[in-house]
């Protein structure tokens, strides 16, 4: 039985949930790899509607034991308020797990994301504002305090007490802002350290010992790929890599032992934040696509950009995942759409080009170049059968696998489970 890790790719908010949601129903693990709580993950199922930003998505099921990879940076407030959620609703949360090298995003990370977004003025990048950059930027710098530090409460206080110290200059020295309380930000963390305690574990154990045993194990990712800060659109990036290959440098499963790679996609394209987006659309009809699908952040509500396909961005992370398939979501959005546009090529500074530039101000250059195709004009969302999909609905289906160089094997039509068409398995 495999490992999985299922990717974004695009610029995030692709469905990942939604498609984790479903897989783990054979899963035995759930892990989290990246990012923080800047991801917003939807998840609508027999339990109702949640919005996670932490937690794995393979929660709903008691069976799954979901684990928050060192690769991610935990919040501990958002972990206890989403916990606390899921409690309250009914969910058992016995089997969540933290690794105790996952790095903490601390009170000074949010202080210094929203300062350092002020100081950017007009060439803001549009963060979430959660502190995760900064938090990311500090394992780096081995600033960081990670998740086991917290029960150890002398060593805490004296790594604390450290960092803190530089935290402050930096933030009254360059930001002119006001320092943090050592005391208050130390009695507040004990305090999670306690609500915590249960949850924080050496994970790889567990991971590998499930490796062993043949049970299905998901990696699910963050944002997306076109965020990643080496191949996404930098510096209007995410600051953890949301790729596949950092599934096993967040979780620690060894690469030898991932079979599969999906790739999640939305049947068009949406972005939050600033930075290029060739497809992106400024008239009505992505006024129109954004209101039916209702594209506003999960995390920070803030309208989403729409655009049509990008099968040059697809092809492209598509290759740097290595993805082995895809799942296509919100197909639904489109069944009232006469003509739809994918864009299969670039034009940049006069020329046809078929590949992503690397650099933010080519790409930012770069007109579409659009193949049409006809819509199917028919509601999608209670088919369940591949072969039941209107025939235009499928020829847009597969014209984005040849154009992507890979097989679709799930197609969403629609938020909730069932409205899921498998059209080849994923493994
Ligand atoms: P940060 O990750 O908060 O530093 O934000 C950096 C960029 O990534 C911004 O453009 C955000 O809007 C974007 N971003 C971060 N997380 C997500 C996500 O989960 N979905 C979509 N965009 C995201």
């Amino acid at each position: 039985m495999p490992v999985i890790a299922a990717v974004g790719g695009q610029w995030g908010d692709e469905g990942k949930g939604k498609v984790i949601d479903q897989l783990a129903e054979a899963a035995q693990l759930v892990v989290r790899f990246s990012g923080g709580d800047n991801a917003g993950h939807t998840v609508i199922n027999p339990h109702g509607e949640f919005k996670l930003h932490l937690i794995p998505a393979g929660i709903f099921y008691p069976h799954v034991v979901c684990v928050i990879g060192n690769g991610v940076v935990v919040n501990p407030a958002v972990f206890l308020k989403e916990k606390a959620q899921l409690e309250k609703r009914g969910l058992g949360t016995g089997n969540l797990f933290i690794s105790d090298r996952a790095n903490l995003v601390m009170p000074y990370h949010r202080l210094q994301d929203n300062l350092e977004e002020k100081a950017r003025g007009g060439k803001a990048l549009g963060t979430t504002h959660r502190g995760i950059g900064p938090a990311f930027a500090d394992k780096a710098a081995r600033l960081g305090i990670r998740a086991g530090e917290l029960m150890d409460k002398d060593a805490f206080r004296e790594r604390l007490g450290s960092v803190l110290e530089y935290k402050n200059r930096l933030l009254t020295k360059v930001y002119e802002a006001e320092p943090l309380s050592f005391d208050e930000v130390f009695e507040q963390y004990m305090g999670y350290a306690e609500l915590l305690a249960p949850h924080i574990k050496e994970t790889t154990a567990m991971l590998e010992m499930a490796a062993r045993e043949d049970k299905v194990i998901l990696l699910e990712g963050a944002q997306g790929t076109l965020l990643d800060p080496d191949f996404g659109t930098y510096p209007f990036c995410s600051s953890s890599s949301p790729l596949a290959a950092n599934g096993c440098l967040g979780s620690g499963i060894g690469p030898t032992d991932v079979d599969c790679v999906l790739g999640v996609y939305k049947a068009y394209c949406t972005r939050v934040g600033a930075g290029p987006m060739p497809t992106e659309l400024h008239d009505e009809t992505g006024d129109f696509i954004r209101n039916r699908a209702g594209e506003f952040g999960t995390t920070t509500g803030r309208p989403r950009r729409i655009g049509w396909f990008d099968a040059v961005a697809a092809r492209f992370t598509r290759r740097v995942n290595g993805l082995t398939g895809t799942a296509i979501t919100r197909l639904d959005i489109l069944d009232v759409m006469p003509r739809l546009n994918v864009c299969v090529a670039y034009r940049l500074d006069g020329k046809i080009i078929d590949y992503f530039p690397a650099d933010a101000a080519a790409l930012e250059r770069c007109q579409p170049v659009y193949e049409e195709l006809e819509g199917w004009l028919t509601d999608t969302s209670a088919v369940r059968d591949y072969e039941k999909l209107p025939l235009k609905a499928r020829k847009y289906l597969e014209r984005m696998e040849e154009l992507m160089l890979c097989p679709v094997n799930l197609v969403c039509a629609g938020p909730a489970r069932e409205q899921t068409i498998t059209k080849t398995p994923v493994w």
